[in-house]
């Protein structure tokens, strides 16, 4: 189990599993584009256990590293530094905000197939990309809990996989493995896994609203054998259609 967890990408969603990680009693060093000194604020609310870096240092001090950023920013990732790391990538691909990527609308690649192409030397494991941030904070449950819910994992290394799953154990989830890259698309946007079921019933509300909405919802529980389920009937769809909202920011 990591010491200390790092995030390249402290918005919405590395702030979420920074929170987990803080209370599970893991160190976290958290990095943006813009600064270390732009995450002052968010260091002081997690308190004592997390500092800020840059992404460079992040991935250098860490024994994993959580990378939350847009997927367009892909290859900003610091390949040389995560060398040999496990990297939990939760990003997805929306083209209206990444910009077409040529290999993705093709069907080449998963997006997080992608990122492991740029990361060569890193073990990259898709988790955290199907479930909402205020979800991941109130769904979260101790081992053992009767009303714990899964995420699913996918990687082609087994020992990141693992260590990915167990980090989700550690942090409130159970883990469901998807299978390698390749098959990681059966997670992608608009898949049956893909963050409805751990919102449940979604009211009749436009963008705006639905983001809000989530913040507000505590979520569905998903247990493992749903996730499982969900996971083995997804269709593969053509990654360009995906589209924002209403599911993902
Ligand atoms: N929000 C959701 O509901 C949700 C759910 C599942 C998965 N996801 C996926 O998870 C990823 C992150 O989503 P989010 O909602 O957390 O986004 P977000 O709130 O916009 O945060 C993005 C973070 O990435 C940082 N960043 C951008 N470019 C960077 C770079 N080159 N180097 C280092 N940091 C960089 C940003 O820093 P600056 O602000 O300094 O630029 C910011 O801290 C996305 O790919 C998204 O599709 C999102």
């Amino acid at each position: 189990m990591p010491d200390t967890l790092g995030f390249i990408g402290s918005g919405m969603i590395g702030l979420a599993v920074a929170r987990l990680a803080v209370a599970a009693g893991l160190d976290v060093v958290l990095s943006n584009s813009r600064g270390p000194e732009t995450l002052a604020g968010l260091v002081a609310e997690l308190g004592p256990r997390a500092r800020a870096a840059t992404p460079a240092k992040a991935a250098r001090t860490s024994d994993l590293v959580v990378a939350a950023i847009p997927l367009h920013a892909f290859d900003r990732l610091p390949a040389r530094e995560l060398a040999g790391k496990t990297v939990l990538d939760t990003a997805n691909y929306y083209p209206e905000r990444d910009g077409g990527i040529a290999a993705l609308d093709a069907g080449e690649l998963t997006s997080t197939a992608l990122v492991q192409r740029h990361l060569a030397d890193a073990h990259v494991v898709k988790a955290f990309n199907t479930i909402t941030p205020h979800q991941i904070v109130s769904l979260a449950r101790p081992s053992g809990a009767p009303d714990r819910s899964a995420l699913p994992v996918a990687g082609d290394d087994p020992k990141a996989t693992a260590e990915a799953a167990e980090l989700l154990d550690v942090l409130g989830f159970d883990a469901v493995r998807v299978g390698n890259l390749g098959e990681s698309w059966r997670t992608e946007p608009d898949t049956p896994a893909y963050v409805r079921p751990y919102l449940g019933d979604v009211p009749p509300v436009d963008v705006e609203e639905f983001l809000l909405w989530t913040t507000r919802t505590p979520g569905v529980v998903v247990p493992a054998p749903q996730v499982a389920a969900l996971v083995a009937a997804a269709v593969r769809r053509v990654a360009s259609a995906a589209r924002l909202p209403s599911a993902d920011a």
